[in-house]
């Protein structure tokens, strides 16, 4: 296996609707235009025996240029590109506008952000300490 090759927790089959299982990843106060495509454009995935593998179509540095130019106030909002657009967006979904990560979630990401406070306080993460 490639790296970043990993093993989805289940066969998968060509006709399987991604969505059907992953529900969270078409909902919340922002929604990606890019679920409108359908998933397996950023994750390719393969079955061979009783294995499904999944791949994403391009490295995580570049899989956003896909579709979003890599323009002058990109670069800025990225710190200069030392940062994935992972490390504050989410890919898909999020309970907060654009796509921005909740903070009390983000501790992976360890950044010195200067994000907004969450607008929805009633949200289910928003509690999670
Ligand atoms: C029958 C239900 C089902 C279907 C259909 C399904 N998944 Fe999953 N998937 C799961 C479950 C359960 C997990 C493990 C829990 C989780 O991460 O949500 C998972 C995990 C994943 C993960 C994380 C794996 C990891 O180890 O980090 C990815 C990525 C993923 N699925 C993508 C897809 C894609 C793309 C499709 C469509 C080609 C798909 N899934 C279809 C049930 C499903
Ligand atoms: C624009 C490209 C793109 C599309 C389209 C996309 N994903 Fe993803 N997905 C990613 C990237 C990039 C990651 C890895 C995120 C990370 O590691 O920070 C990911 C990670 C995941 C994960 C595991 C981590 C998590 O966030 O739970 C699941 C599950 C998943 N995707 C499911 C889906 C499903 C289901 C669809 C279709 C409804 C979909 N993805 C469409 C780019 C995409
Ligand atoms: C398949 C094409 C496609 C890919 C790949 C893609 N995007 Fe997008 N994205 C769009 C479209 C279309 C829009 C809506 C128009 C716009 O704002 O440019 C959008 C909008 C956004 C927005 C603004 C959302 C809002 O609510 O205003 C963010 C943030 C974003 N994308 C992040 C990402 C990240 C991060 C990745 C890589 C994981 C990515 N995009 C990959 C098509 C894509
Ligand atoms: C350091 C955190 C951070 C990183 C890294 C980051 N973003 Fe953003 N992004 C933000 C914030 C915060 C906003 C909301 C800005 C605002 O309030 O107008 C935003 C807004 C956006 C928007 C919508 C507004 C616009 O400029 O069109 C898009 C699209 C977007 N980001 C794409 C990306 C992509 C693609 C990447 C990776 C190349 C990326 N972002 C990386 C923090 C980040």
């Amino acid at each position: 296996m490639n790296a970043g090759t990993i093993e989805h927790p289940g066969i998968l089959h060509k006709e399987d609707n991604c969505s059907s299982c992953h529900v969270d990843k078409t909902r919340g106060k922002s929604v990606h235009s890019a679920m409108e495509v359908p998933c397996t454009v950023c994750h390719l995935a393969q079955t061979q025996g009783d294995m499904t593998t999944l791949q994403l179509s391009l490295p995580k540095t570049e899989i956003c240029f896909s579709c979003h130019e890599k323009t002058m106030m990109l670069r800025q909002h990225t710190q200069g590109g030392k940062k994935l657009c992972m490390d504050c967006h989410d890919a898909h979904s999020s309970n907060r506008r654009m796509l921005l990560l909740d903070p009390l979630n983000a501790g992976r990401h360890n950044s010195s952000l200067m994000l907004p406070p969450p607008q929805d306080t009633s949200s289910k993460t928003a509690d999670r300490r």
